[in-house]
């Protein structure tokens, strides 16, 4: 099993477009490859409120003002793309363990991404912050992605607090958007973790998004996201309604399947 675990990370490719996709599973079920929907500017969404810090992150390489930008960049990528791989691990290691001991898969699968160039720079522009690599490493914290999706929302939650208990996994911030859906009916737990990753030259912290969500919450955010997706077509107010209505349909079923799998004693 070490053996399949370590082939799965070293299968993990970057595509032209600066983009890691891992799809994960732990019991050889084959998965599709897909992506995360791409990111995306949403007003209602609360923006973090950190300053444009000018000192470099701790995470930035350590002879990084004798490097070129472009080169720089380049090096970033490749450290937020060890932490995506070392979490990634981390989560199909406590899939396996669940599995072993309940004889079925707390996580669905597992999606990643680092963020494109672009959706970094809008996202600098849309913050009002200089387009530095000090600046973007203190504030932006979605640049490596991962997204775990579990069949039941008790599993979100378990899986979670399995991940933040180990000690090499700080928690820098959650929103619990299942606890408290945004107002349009969306769903997710987001964590920001740091995770230790060592290279070379030493140990660095690497921020990383975590999106958590059910098979059912991620039916709704993904369809959602791709009726969104065309910004020339208008949705209407009832149309944001029927949306919803679908959000609030999800949660039923999920709300549903979770007092069966207690029933049941799952
Ligand atoms: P950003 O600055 O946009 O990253 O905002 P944030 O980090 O404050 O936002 P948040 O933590 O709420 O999550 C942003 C990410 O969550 C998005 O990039 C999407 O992947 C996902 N997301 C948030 N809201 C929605 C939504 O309404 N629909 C869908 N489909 N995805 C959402
Ligand atoms: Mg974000």
């Amino acid at each position: 099993m070490i053996q399949k675990m370590d082939e799965n990370v070293t299968n993990i490719e970057e595509t032209a477009d600066e983009k890691v996709n891992t799809d994960t599973t732990m019991n050889e079920k084959a998965v599709e490859a897909e992506h995360m929907e791409a990111e995306q500017a949403d007003p209602e969404v609360e923006q973090q409120d950190e300053e444009a810090g000018d000192s470099a992150a701790s995470y930035l390489p350590l002879a990084a003002d004798q490097l070129d930008l472009a080169k720089q960049y380049k090096q970033m990528m490749l450290i937020y793309e060890a932490g995506i791989r070392q979490l990634t691990t981390k989560l199909q290691i406590l899939n396996r363990e669940f599995e072993q001991s309940n004889d079925r898969n707390p996580i669905e699968n597992i999606k990643s991404r680092i963020k494109s160039a672009e959706s970094i720079a809008k996202k600098m522009e849309r913050k009002g912050l200089p387009m530095t690599l000090s600046c973007l490493t203190n504030n932006i914290f979605d640049i490596a992605g991962i997204r775990v999706i579990c069949p039941f929302i008790t599993d979100v939650y378990e899986v979670a607090r399995m991940l933040l208990s180990q000690t090499d996994v700080e928690l820098v911030q959650v929103k619990d958007y299942i606890r408290e859906p945004k107002e349009n009916g969306y769903r997710s737990l987001h964590l920001i973790v740091k995770i230790n990753v060592f290279f070379s030259d030493g140990m660095r912290q690497v921020p990383v998004e975590v999106q958590m969500r059910t098979i059912a919450m991620n039916f709704w955010a993904s369809t959602e996201h791709q009726l969104r997706y065309k910004k020339d077509k208008v949705i209407t107010p009832e149309m944001h309604a029927r949306l919803k209505k679908c959000a609030d349909i999800m949660a039923d079923a999920d709300y549903q399947m979770q007092k069966l799998a207690e029933e049941i004693h799952f």
